[in-house]
């Protein structure tokens, strides 16, 4: 009796005990798996038609030394009021450079409007091959991610240029399901096994004040026996799940994979692959496609071809969004701004939102500038149509059984 006694009070407390535990233990894990960033509302414009644009995308276009003149014109063919821009240029690049685009930045009126684009203020040093550019790319995300709500993350360079409209991209994307990661990856490294895999090198660019080429470490290292290794392109579209978890990840493997790469020549073509690929979470998100068209020689050499004239309709048949890589004004950019963008000299790529004047005469339309009462409008064409046959593909059963091979 006197044990009965005594065990009552006991079970109570203990339960009572546990139960706080449970709370404390909920309380403490839950901000954590659910944290958002703050959002720092910077459209300050009111659509008077009340629609919405349904998706947004967050864009980082880098450039170096020299690329002024692209990133301007690439800028201009991409631009569009609901999404978001961020310009890094390698710091090594002149003063007169980073001068000259903050300048024209700021002299853009339909920029400063919107106020949706920016550079990075304080840019990084990029080695051709070492991982800085990875750092650059995962500081843009993280930039983004704190500054502005959007739902898919790409990465392109000055060199890129794209072959739909940025309406036709938002209605593509409109209907595909938010979590979708475009990585285009595969797990058969071949001659990467031993000539990407093994050797160790170093990137100065890390730590030094001035630029100099990567250097390699006589030894070499083991392959990973921990995670398996993944090799693909260094063009992605990340979703902003995706890109949360590389960032501000409460899993480990983003930030261990992080150091791995460090010492790997041409991280930006594995990192994103091999983390996705070996995460639990992600695996079932991957698209294996970076949604550009890009030439190379046969056999492949370090840099893909600058496409020219004769590529035209091979870029269009393939439905892609985005072509690489074009020589500055090169005439096929003329012939896409012409017949895919719609785009004049100095102008804005088409869109519903600065569409003005005559529907039956779309072709004396400019897109010179901001119409704000047409904000929120969409005018997809032919672009989304094509893109729209190569997403369907994607998302058949086919396509999703080559996840991560
Ligand atoms: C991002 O884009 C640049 C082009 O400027 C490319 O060189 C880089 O490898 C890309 N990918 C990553 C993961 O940084
Ligand atoms: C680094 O650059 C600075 C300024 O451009 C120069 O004065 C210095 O000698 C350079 N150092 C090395 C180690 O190249
Ligand atoms: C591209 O789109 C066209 C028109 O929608 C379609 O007929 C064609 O099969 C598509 N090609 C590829 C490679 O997806």
């Amino acid at each position: 009796m006197g044990i009965k006694k005594f065990m009552i009070p006991f079970i109570l407390a203990s339960s009572i005990i546990f139960c706080v535990i449970i709370i404390v233990t909920l309380l403490l894990t839950n901000p954590i798996s659910k944290f958002q960033p703050v959002v720092k509302p910077t459209l300050t414009l009111q659509s008077t038609t009340n629609t919405q644009y349904p998706v947004a995308f967050a864009y980082l276009i880098s450039s170096s030394k020299g690329d002024l003149e692209k990133l301007k014109r690439v800028l201009f063919a991409l631009y569009h009021p609901n999404n978001y821009y961020l310009l890094h240029m390698d710091q090594g690049a002149p003063k007169a450079e980073h001068f000259e685009l903050a300048k024209f930045v700021s002299e853009e009126p339909v920029f400063s409007q919107i106020g949706n684009v920016w550079i990075v203020g304080k840019p990084n040093l990029v080695t051709y091959r070492g991982p800085t550019m990875l750092a650059t790319t995962l500081h843009a995300m993280s930039l983004l991610l704190r500054s502005c709500k959007w739902d898919w993350f790409i990465n392109l360079s000055a060199s890129d240029y794209p072959l739909i409209t940025q309406d036709d991209l938002i209605h593509s994307f409109s209907k595909l399901p938010k979590h979708l990661n475009f990585i285009q990856h595969s797990s058969r490294l071949g001659w990467k096994l031993n000539k990407r895999g093994k050797p160790i090198m170093i990137d100065p660019g890390l730590y030094s004040l001035n630029k100099s080429e990567i250097w390699w470490v006589i030894k070499q290292r083991s392959l990973p026996t921990s995670f398996k290794l993944y090799t693909g392109s260094a063009w992605t579209i990340l979703s902003r799940s995706f890109a949360e978890y590389c960032i501000i990840g409460w899993d480990n493997l983003p930030r261990t994979l992080l150091l791995y790469y460090t010492n790997f020549v041409s991280s930006p073509e594995g990192y994103f692959q091999t983390l996705v690929c070996n995460s639990e979470y992600y695996k079932n998100t991957v698209v294996n496609h970076d949604l550009h068209f890009i030439a190379w020689d046969n056999p492949p050499k370090q840099h893909p071809k600058s496409l020219g004239i004769k590529y035209f309709k091979k870029m269009i048949q393939r439905n892609v969004t985005f072509a690489r890589k074009f020589k500055q004004d090169d005439p096929v950019l003329d012939k896409i701004d012409r017949e895919l963008l719609r785009r004049k000299h100095g102008e804005f790529s088409y869109g519903g939102w600065c569409f003005e004047g005559n529907e039956e005469k779309p072709a004396r339309s400019t897109c010179s500038s901001l119409k704000s009462e047409n904000f929120g409008v969409l005018k997809p064409g032919p672009g989304s149509i094509r893109l729209d046959s190569l997403l369907t593909d994607f998302c058949s059963v086919r396509s999703i059984r080559r996840q991560c091979r």
